[in-house]
C-alpha cells in the first residue's frame, strides 16, 4: 500500500500522509487539506475521526478485542487486581513487587478526604444524583490539594490521590445520603474491600467482606478501567487540551459519563428490566418498540458505536453475574428477563442486521445489585473504574508533541449578514 492517499478537490489534487498503528489501523493524515484547499471534513460524532495516536487501549470492534497496553481483557480479569491494572494502564507497564507494594501503601495514605468536603455533602438537596455530586466534588478536590504536578513525583501523587480519594468520596456520599455515619477506611484493607466496608460497615452492624465480592469488584473495575476515545474520555482530553487542572478535566468526564447513552446506561438498563418485571411489560413489545423508527425507544445495554459483536466486556460481566448469583445462592428475577431479553434480541434480524449486541452495561447492573449497590451509584462505581483510563488519557494527551487545543471546526447553516433592527421598527408577535 501507498504510505500515502491522493484526494482530488476541483483542479487540486493532495497526497495526504498515511498513518498505520501497530496493530494495522489506518489513518488519512488531514492536517494539511484546509490550508491546501479551504475545505475541512465534516464527520458529526467523529465515527471517522481519529483525534490523537494513543498506546494505551487496543479494540478491535469486528472481533470484539480489548487489551490494556497490549494485555488482553480477559487475562486481567483472570489474574489481575483493579490496583495493579490501574498502574498498567497509567504507567504501560505491569508493575514489580515493590512497585505494586508502594502503590498500595501509596493508596491507602491517601485515602482520606479533608473533613471540611463533607460539608459539601450536607449542602446539596436530598434528592441530587450522586454523578452530578461526584463531578462538583472531584473539582473541589483542587481546591484542597492544589500542589502542582511539576515533578514526576507530583504526578504520581495526585493520580494515587485521585484513585484512592475518589472511592473515599463516592462511599461517602452514600452514607451521608442516608444520613448514616461516615465510614473511614481500613489500613488492613484492600482497595476494593475498603470499599465495599466504607459502603456497608455500621457500627451497629459490621460489614463481613465476603471474598467473591471482593473479587467481583476487581474485574468489575477493571472491565470499565479504559475503553480508548469514548465519550467521556473524549471530553477529558478536551478540557485537559485548554490545560486545565486534572480536576477539572477529571470532572468533565464524570458529567459526559453521566449521559444514559454513555455510562448512564448501567441504571437505565436496570430501570428497563424492573419495569418488565414490576410492570408486567412483555419482551417482545420492547424489542418491536426498539426496531420501530418512529419510536425513539431503545433498548437499553444493546449497541456500541465500535463494537460490531458481542463486547468483551460484557461477556466476562455475564459470567461473574452467574458466578456471585449463584454462590450467594441470589434468585434475582432480573437476571433471567435480562437473559430471556438477549435471546429475543439476538435471533431477531433488525439486531443482527443492525450488529446489536449486548454491552458492558447490560449485565453490569445485576452484578452491582448482588454486592447491594443502589441504583443512583451504578454509574458512579462506573465513573471509579474508568478513572486510571481517564488520567493515562489525560497525560498522554498532555505529553503527545502532535496535540492542540482541541478545536473542531464547523459548516455553518444560519442567516447570512443581517442589520441589527431597533425595537421601535420590529414588528408585534
Ligand atoms: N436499540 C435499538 N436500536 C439501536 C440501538 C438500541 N440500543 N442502538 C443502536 N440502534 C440502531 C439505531 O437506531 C440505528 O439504526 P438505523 O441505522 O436503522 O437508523 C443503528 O442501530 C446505529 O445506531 P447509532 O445510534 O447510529 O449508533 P451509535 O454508534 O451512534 O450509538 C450507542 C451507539 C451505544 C449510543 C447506541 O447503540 C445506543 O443508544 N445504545 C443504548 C444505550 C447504551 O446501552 N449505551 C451504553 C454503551 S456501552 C458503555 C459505554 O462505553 O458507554
Amino acid at each position: 500500500m501507498n504510505d500515502y492517499a491522493t484526494l482530488t478537490i476541483g483542479e487540486k489534487t493532495l497526497k495526504l500522509p498515511v498513518i498505520i498503528g501497530t496493530e494495522g489501523e489506518k489513518a488519512v493524515d488531514i492536517r494539511g487539506l484546509r490550508q491546501e484547499t479551504g475545505f475541512i471534513t465534516y464527520d458529526p460524532g467523529f465515527a471517522n475521526t481519529g483525534s490523537c495516536k494513543s498506546a494505551i487501549t487496543f479494540m478491535d470492534g469486528e472481533k470484539g478485542i480489548l487489551r490494556y497496553r497490549g494485555i488482553p481483557i480477559e487475562q486481567l480479569a483472570e489474574e489481575s487486581s483493579f490496583v495493579e491494572t490501574s498502574y498498567l494502564v497509567i504507567n504501560g507497564k505491569l508493575p514489580t513487587p515493590e512497585e505494586l507494594t508502594r502503590t498500595s501503601v501509596m493508596l491507602n495514605d491517601h485515602s482520606l478526604v479533608h473533613e471540611d468536603m463533607q460539608i459539601f455533602y450536607q449542602n446539596f438537596p436530598r434528592a441530587s444524583h450522586p454523578m452530578g455530586i461526584l463531578s462538583a466534588m472531584v473539582n473541589a478536590l483542587r481546591s484542597f490539594y492544589p500542589e502542582l504536578m511539576n515533578t514526576d513525583e507530583g504526578f504520581e501523587i495526585t493520580f494515587l490521590r485521585l484513585l484512592s480519594k475518589v472511592r473515599t468520596l463516592a462511599a461517602m456520599s452514600y452514607k451521608i445520603s442516608r444520613g448514616h455515619k461516615v465510614i473511614y477506611p481500613r489500613p488492613d484493607y484492600t482497595y476494593c474491600a475498603n470499599f465495599l466496608h466504607m459502603m456497608f460497615d455500621s457500627p451497629v452492624k459490621p460489614y463481613v467482606l465476603d471474598r467473591d465480592l471482593v473479587k467481583a469488584l476487581n474485574v468489575f473495575w477493571i472491565l470499565h478501567a479504559d475503553h480508548e476515545q469514548n465519550c467521556s474520555t473524549a471530553a477529558v482530553r478536551t478540557v485537559g487540551s485548554g490545560r486545565a487542572n486534572i480536576y477539572a478535566s477529571l470532572s468533565a468526564g464524570i458529567a459526559a459519563l453521566w449521559g444514559p447513552l454513555h455510562g448512564g446506561a448501567n441504571q437505565k438498563v436496570i430501570e428497563m428490566l424492573t419495569d418488565i418485571h414490576e410492570k408486567g411489560l412483555r419482551v417482545s413489545d420492547l424489542v418491536a418498540r426498539a426496531k420501530d423508527k418512529k419510536d425513539p425507544y431503545r433498548l437499553m445495554g444493546f449497541g456500541h458505536r465500535v463494537y460490531k459483536t458481542y463486547d468483551p466486556r460484557a461477556k466476562i460481566m455475564k459470567q461473574v453475574c452467574d458466578t456471585v448469583l449463584s454462590k450467594m445462592e441470589i434468585k434475582d428475577p432480573l437476571l433471567d428477563i435480562a437473559k430471556q431479553l438477549e435471546e429475543i434480541a439476538l435471533s431477531d434480524s433488525y439486531f443482527i442486521d443492525h450488529n446489536l449486541y449486548p454491552n458492558v452495561d447490560f449485565y453490569s447492573g445485576i452484578l452491582l445489585r448482588a454486592m447491594g449497590i443502589p441504583l443512583n451509584m451504578f454509574t458512579v462505581m462506573f465513573a471509579i473504574g474508568r478513572l486510571p483510563g481517564w488520567i493515562a488519557q489525560w497525560k498522554e494527551n498532555l505529553d503527545d508533541p502532535d496535540q492542540k487545543i482541541t478545536r473542531p471546526r464547523q459548516i455553518y447553516t444560519g442567516q447570512n449578514q443581517a442589520d441589527y433592527l431597533p425595537m421601535a421598527l420590529r414588528k408585534k408577535s
